[in-house]
């Protein structure tokens, strides 16, 4: 195993003691196999996206779903936008939402400032932590999102953010088996939302046509519709993305090709789709089976689960190499597929790209002077990775 494998291994490992086992050991189940206590399992990318491209008999509202974790915790409407009708209709509405000329316009208005100061202290000489950086951007994307008024110009209440809304997303936590949440469970996380979402009903009427919720009103959506979105946006979109930033940025440099990359700047398109492959920050992506269905000649029957492991989908074509190019057969799983594909996917990539345009623009390769892995977490990612940029 080369370092880059051996680092990206090892944040998987801090994450779940399982999750390496898990996500190697799943190559041999390829196209599909029953495993006892999990269901299917597939890491086969064209059989992946065949059942995600299935919504007839496959769903997330079921356990073993997300829709079904959610539902729980946000109120039974999530099952009204989460599938069927009115998740096409939200779909529809919201596909202009994050195009990627606006995706950019959030991030450089939103992250653009803080970014310049992380690359001014870089040039001075100081080090930078990436992976707290990283946590730090995405606290300011969601602060937007959901009109949390910040006073201050001070990372700590975005620290604070991003925690609240990790703190959300790890209620997933140990849902591999069951999608049942305890009621206690429930109940910490339904604190925490209206928490988070408090400000919505407020700002709503007034927000700008330029912020997510502004142009969420002016697409026609109803603001519980968009108090949902939003909540579902910063839950998907806190960790997962923080994740990848910081993990792209660690194996740029341990592959070496972070000097290409200052030789050669328009393959900064190439090092994001790759960092979003090889790290591919939502290893999992679990379906309920709703109707009984053959694949690859095997009977799945209603009631049962799907795990498709898309990592080891994603990795299966080898380690980060700026040449690979677009792969037909993974194409973006890394973002899923199908009806419920991420919606974010334009804002994560220009936070992904910000974050390298800024390191690129400091002029000078980074140096990583330590690392730590974040333990016992939902999406793998660095605990702390500080960079500093060589003399
Ligand atoms: C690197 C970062 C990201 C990764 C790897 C990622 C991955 C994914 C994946 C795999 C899904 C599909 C889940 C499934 O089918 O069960 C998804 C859905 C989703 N993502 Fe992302 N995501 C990222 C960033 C974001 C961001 C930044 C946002 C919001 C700004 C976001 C919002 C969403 C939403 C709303 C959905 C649900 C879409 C639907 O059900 O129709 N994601 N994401």
């Amino acid at each position: 195993m080369d370092i880059a494998a051996r680092h990206e291994f090892r944040v998987l490992a801090s994450a779940h003691p399982k999750l390496p086992v898990l996500l190697t050991a799943g190559r041999l189940a390829r196209r599909l196999r029953k495993v006892p206590r999990i269901g299917w399992v597939t890491s086969d990318p064209l059989t992946a996206r065949r059942i995600l491209n299935d919504p007839e008999h496959f769903t997330l509202l079921g356990e073993g779903g997300v829709g079904h974790l959610w539902a729980q915790v946000l109120g039974d409407w999530v099952y009204e936008i989460f599938d069927g009708p009115g998740h096409h209709q939200l779909r529809s509405r919201t596909r202009d939402l994050f195009t990627d000329e606006n995706a950019r316009h959030l991030t450089d208005r939103v992250i653009g400032p803080r970014l310049e100061r992380a690359g001014a202290e870089l040039r001075a000489g100081a080090t930078v932590d990436v992976a707290d950086l990283a946590r730090v951007l995405v606290g300011r994307i969601v602060a937007d999102l959901l009109q949390i008024p910040i006073g201050v110009d001070d990372d700590e209440p975005y620290r604070e953010i991003f925690a609240t809304g990790e703190e959300l997303a790890s209620l997933a936590l140990g849902t591999t088996a069951s999608t049942h949440l305890q009621p206690e469970t429930v109940a910490r996380a339904k604190v925490i939302v209206a928490r988070l979402t408090a400000n919505i009903a407020g700002t709503w009427r007034t927000a700008r046509p330029e912020t997510v919720l502004g142009r969420c009103r002016e697409l026609g959506l109803e603001q519980r519709q968009a108090e949902g979105l939003a909540t579902l946006l910063m839950v998907a979109g806190t960790e997962t993305a923080a994740s990848a930033m910081a993990r792209t940025v660690a194996l740029l440099h341990d592959t070496g090709t972070q000097h290409r990359l200052f030789r050669e700047p328009d393959l900064l398109p190439d090092a994001v789709r790759e960092g979003l492959r090889v790290t591919t920050p939502a290893p999992l992506i679990g379906r309920a089976v709703a109707a009984d269905v053959t694949v690859d000649g095997r009977l799945l029957r209603a009631g049962e689960r799907v795990l498709m492991l898309t990592w080891t989908a994603n990795n299966a074509a080898g380690g980060f190499d700026l040449d690979r190019g677009y792969l037909p057969d993974q194409r973006q799983l890394w973002f899923g597929a199908g009806r419920h594909l991420c919606l974010g996917a334009p804002v994560a990539r220009a936070e992904i790209s910000g974050l390298l345009r800024m390191l690129l623009d400091s002029g000078r390769p980074w140096r990583i002077t330590d690392r730590r892995y974040r333990r016992n977490v939902l999406i793998p990612s660095y605990a702390s990775l500080p960079v500093s940029i060589a003399a």
